[in-house]
């Protein structure tokens, strides 16, 4: 479907934007970066990072927690493995090239799974939540930071009409919050704990999920 988007697609995106995506993307995110974190480090323990992109995040977490970052883009997997070596990150137990739709770890194998900017980037992100919920342990969360498209207005208009060119950026700009809430109602053994408006402009939302 037009609307849908592909996996070549994402790939030849963030091939292009790895190269400058820490200097366009590493300031505007960081404050929801930094709560997406701060949320997964209430739980703690092995935590899974999809969609890791060039690594900016890792750094951030406690030593303590041990952390293992995967993508789909290996330009961008490439940058974070840069940052691992230089920053000496030893909580890094892994960073591989991997769907988020078909995540190569054991049922319930981490206590949380973080996405941050990624649930509108991936082709198929109910197929990729239910995968999230697969490798989390009861009781864990998963928490996600992400634009989420207006309901109506002018944002909305705004965000429908620039959708085709977002894809080819590797995002959907329209993605909208009641698709989580019918995937957590469809798909039973998820309880939805938070909404939380993030910058910039409050268009962003920190969202965490328990597994039952
Ligand atoms: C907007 S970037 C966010 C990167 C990083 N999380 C951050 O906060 O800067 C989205 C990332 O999701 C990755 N991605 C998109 N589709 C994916 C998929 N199906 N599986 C794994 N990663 C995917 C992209 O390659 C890209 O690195």
């Amino acid at each position: 479907m037009g609307a849908e988007l592909e996996k070549d697609a994402v790939e030849r995106a963030y091939a292009c934007w790895a190269p400058v995506y820490d200097l366009v993307f590493g300031a505007v995110f960081e404050r929801g970066r930094k709560a997406c974190i701060a949320a997964a480090e209430r739980i703690g323990g092995r935590i899974l990072e999809v969609g890791v992109g060039t690594g900016l995040s890792l750094p951030e977490y406690a030593s303590t927690n041990r952390l293992v970052g995967v993508d789909l883009s290996a330009p961008m997997l490439r940058k974070a493995k840069a940052r691992v070596d230089q920053r000496g990150l030893s909580n890094v137990d892994g960073l591989a090239v991997m769907d988020a739709q078909h995540l190569g770890f054991r049922d319930a194998a981490f206590d949380v799974v973080v996405g941050q900017y990624v649930i509108t980037a991936v082709p198929d992100p109910e197929a990729t939540l239910d995968e999230f919920l697969r490798v989390l342990r009861p009781g864990g969360e998963i928490i996600l930071v992400n634009h989420l498209g207006a309901e109506a207005g002018l944002r909305s208009t705004f965000e429908r009409s620039f959708a085709p060119l977002a894809r080819r950026l590797g995002w959907r700009p329209e993605f909208r919050w009641e698709r989580l809430v019918r995937w957590a109602a469809r798909r039973g053994g998820v309880r939805l704990i938070e909404r939380r408006p993030m910058p910039p402009l409050g268009h962003f939302s920190l969202i965490r999920f328990a597994r039952l």
